[in-house]
């Protein structure tokens, strides 16, 4: 049952130049006789004041076509996608439009791609996934700011339900099943128990093994990068959906408690006024795996088929005591600093998650210990009249530890340490 709300109000609060941007494409569509909509996670933010650039649209008639004619009034780049019906026209200043033609879907397989057949908007938001995501703006002509909701997705948006579509859906795309959580996480919404019912279903006849190890792993990610990571793995812990991920995970109280602990640590390095280039959901993958053995955590990285810098931050984790233990156990700057020499910024935050009492130390390393350097070289070693031999390595390195633990600080210091160090050697 179609019901139609004039929201025009709302669509004034979104940016000057989106909403100039969608009255030309109104025009345009009602020029060609087209009904023109935006759809999807656009409508359902706008509805909860909250900003998604995600733009879009479809259209009752040619999408291709509008699109080209759109393009040609806008001067951006237009890459068309014969196969799908579907554009996407890039502007000038970045903004992106999804153009589509309105379309019914037609699975003939669990988790295969779909047939695509033309459609009106009815069944074009009827193939969507959660009603919340079926709502449509009309953007062409008097209907221009019209919300179209044929599935109570006003509603459900309101009163912070998820509620699938159609029975089938999760096998026709288990995905859905990580965009549901996803959702449900981010807005803290429930499922109404007809979807809880279905999502159960689904998993127990295991429709996640359909999905590709990759295509898992970036619905793990996508989870992880959200606005609640905890919440999100809360509920695949509790939908069992963490053991379709690895069944190696451990997820109890400890294990959130240390996740909860990811943005305090966050936090104090912003304070440290340094900058990295990390990923924020790559700690909690780690706080994840933290407890697996080494045997697991290989198997965990070549099941994902994990780039090799991942690999390695979840290796990091089986060393992460004993780093603790030995950092907690020295006061010397050389031996904090050999100690965390290896370490990526993402292993000195997951030591940091786990053990909070050592940021001085961290501290210590990342403002100043990683920044020494000696001036002195196998160059002055030469000079002294000593042939290269094994034992200048371990000269130079005896000038760093000093420097390091500041018993000697300029270029004349260090030379004279290095003299010394090799005289009492009897080289
Ligand atoms: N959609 C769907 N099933 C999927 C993926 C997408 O039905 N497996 C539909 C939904 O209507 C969704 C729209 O396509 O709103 C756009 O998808 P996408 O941009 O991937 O997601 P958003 O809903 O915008 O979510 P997010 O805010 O996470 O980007």
């Amino acid at each position: 049952q179609e019901k139609r709300y004039d929201i025009s109000n709302r669509l004034n609060l979104i940016d000057q130049k989106t909403l100039d941007l969608f009255k030309r494409a109104g025009a345009l569509a009602e020029s060609l006789g087209y009904n023109l909509y935006i759809v999807g996670g656009f409508v359902r933010d706008l509805l909860l004041s909250q900003t998604n650039l995600d733009l879009d649209l479809v259209v009752e008639g040619d999408g291709i076509e509008f699109a080209r004619r759109l393009n040609k009034e806008l001067r951006g780049e237009l890459d068309i996608y014969h196969e799908f019906g579907t554009a996407v026209l890039t502007l000038e200043d970045g903004l992106k439009l999804d153009i589509a033609t309105t379309r019914v879907e037609y699975y003939s397989g669990i988790a295969s791609l779909p047939e695509v057949e033309l459609g009106c908007i009815q069944q074009d938001l009827f193939r969507r996934d959660f009603s919340i995501n079926a709502l449509a703006i009309q953007l062409n002509g008097h209907s221009f700011g019209q919300l179209v909701d044929y599935f109570n997705g006003r509603e459900d948006l309101e009163r912070g339900i998820i509620r699938l579509l159609h029975n089938f859906s999760l096998y026709d795309d288990p995905t859905r099943i990580f965009r549901g959580l996803r959702f449900a996480s981010r807005y803290g919404f429930k499922f109404e128990p007809r979807t809880k019912e279905l999502i159960k279903q689904a998993v127990n006849l295991d429709v996640i093994e359909k999905l590709s190890s990759n295509r898992l792993f970036t619905k793990l990610q996508l989870g992880l990068q959200d606005k609640y990571p905890i919440k999100f793995i809360n509920l695949l812990k509790e939908e069992n959906i963490l053991i379709y991920i690895s069944k190696d995970i451990i997820w109890d109280e400890d294990k959130e408690e240390l996740a909860t602990k990811v943005a305090e640590v966050l936090e104090w390095l912003k304070t440290l006024n340094l900058s990295f280039k990390f990923d924020e959901w790559v700690l909690y993958l780690m706080v994840l795996i933290w407890g697996m053995n080494h045997k697991q955590v290989k198997e965990f990285n070549q099941k994902f088929n994990l780039n090799k810098n991942l690999s390695y931050r979840l290796f990091f984790t089986l060393e992460l005591d004993n780093l603790i233990s030995n950092l907690k156990g020295t006061q010397d700057n050389s031996e904090i600093y050999y100690l965390l020499e290896g370490c990526a910024i993402e292993d000195l935050l997951l030591l940091l998650i786990k053990d909070f009492t050592l940021k001085d130390k961290v501290k210590l390393y990342l403002e100043e210990l990683r920044w020494i350097d000696i001036k002195v070289s196998g160059e002055d070693i030469i000079e002294f009249g000593y042939k290269p031999g094994p034992f200048f390595q371990d000269a130079l390195k005896a000038v760093k530890k000093a420097k390091l633990d500041g018993k000697i600080e300029n270029h004349k210091e260090e030379q004279d340490y290095l003299r010394n160090y090799i005289e009492k050697r009897g080289e």
